[in-house]
């Protein structure tokens, strides 16, 4: 992490005041300060996820999306799940005994270079396995059940479409929105400031956030379409795969996610403002 980040140096974790910035999906810019042990129901889902990863896990059990589009007060987002902010946070402070998943802690902290790193080989290399995978089970099941269970064509077809849009949106951050990351941060790291990459990094950027929103989209149309992940009776073991399968995808994906817009695109945007934008 470079000396013109925010995050750094870090105060004794009981006075740790974060200094967070982002994107939002309006693509205008939001800056916080949150005390790491005053969380609250008027915060936003974004700014407790960022200040207390143990929340993650339960913003995705309970149904609070927090990958994308967390800029809702947590008091609305349980509203909307049907849950009383106590009951929230009771569950958060169970979460508390148990570990993170993913490294989130670590990653919430890492530089934004082996952020990045970490993506790719974490992220993109085994999504583009899993969606392979997955496309080839979606036909197996819709041959084998298509006609008592109609709903698998539906996810046949969104499963290809997830494959393709992923595919094209992970090529378009390896090889356009990374390289202007890092080659900002490296200018920065020499203390200088490079205008011309600041000004070619917004439109990727904003980009990058409308692509998250329809890989979101796609989804949640396919916990809609599968019923919530749901297997019918007597059907085969490829069914149980491809439900278990589409479970682990939105997981995975909800955290890749989680890392770029909130994590990586709120320190990209560090970027920007150092660089005079
Ligand atoms: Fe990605
Ligand atoms: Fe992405």
């Amino acid at each position: 992490m470079r000396c013109w980040q925010s995050k750094k140096p870090q105060p004794p974790k009981e006075a740790l005041a974060l200094h967070l910035h982002w994107y939002t999906s309006q693509n205008f810019v939001r800056e916080i300060t949150l005390e790491r042990n005053t969380p609250n129901s008027e915060h936003t889902v974004r700014e407790v996820a960022l200040a207390m990863p143990m929340a993650v896990p339960v913003f995705a059990h309970v149904g609070i999306e927090f990958s994308c589009g967390g800029d809702e007060k947590v008091s609305d987002a349980c509203r909307q799940v049907g849950l009383t902010p106590e009951a929230l946070w009771a569950l958060i402070e169970e979460a508390a005994n148990q570990p993170v998943p993913n490294d989130l802690e670590f990653w919430h902290n890492a530089s934004p270079v082996a952020l990045m790193d970490h993506i790719v080989h974490r992220y993109h290399e085994p999504l583009r396995k899993e969606l392979s995978r997955l496309e080839s089970l979606a036909a197996k099941v819709s041959m084998r059940h298509g006609e008592a269970h109609p709903q698998v064509h539906k996810l046949q077809r969104t499963i290809a479409m997830l494959g393709r849009d992923m595919e094209l949106h992970m090529v378009k951050e390896e090889r356009v929105l990374f390289p202007l990351i890092k080659r900002l941060d490296a200018a920065l790291g020499r203390g200088m400031t490079d205008q011309a990459t600041a000004h070619q990094l917004l439109p990727p950027l904003r980009l990058m956030l409308a692509d998250h929103d329809g890989i979101m989209g796609l989804i949640r149309a396919l916990r809609d379409q599968s019923d919530g992940y749901s297997v019918p009776a007597g059907v085969s073991a490829s069914y149980h795969l491809l439900c278990s399968g589409l479970r682990g995808l939105q997981h995975d994906l909800q955290l890749h996610l989680h890392l770029e817009n909130n994590v990586l695109f709120g320190a990209a945007r560090d970027m920007l403002v150092a660089s005079g934008l």
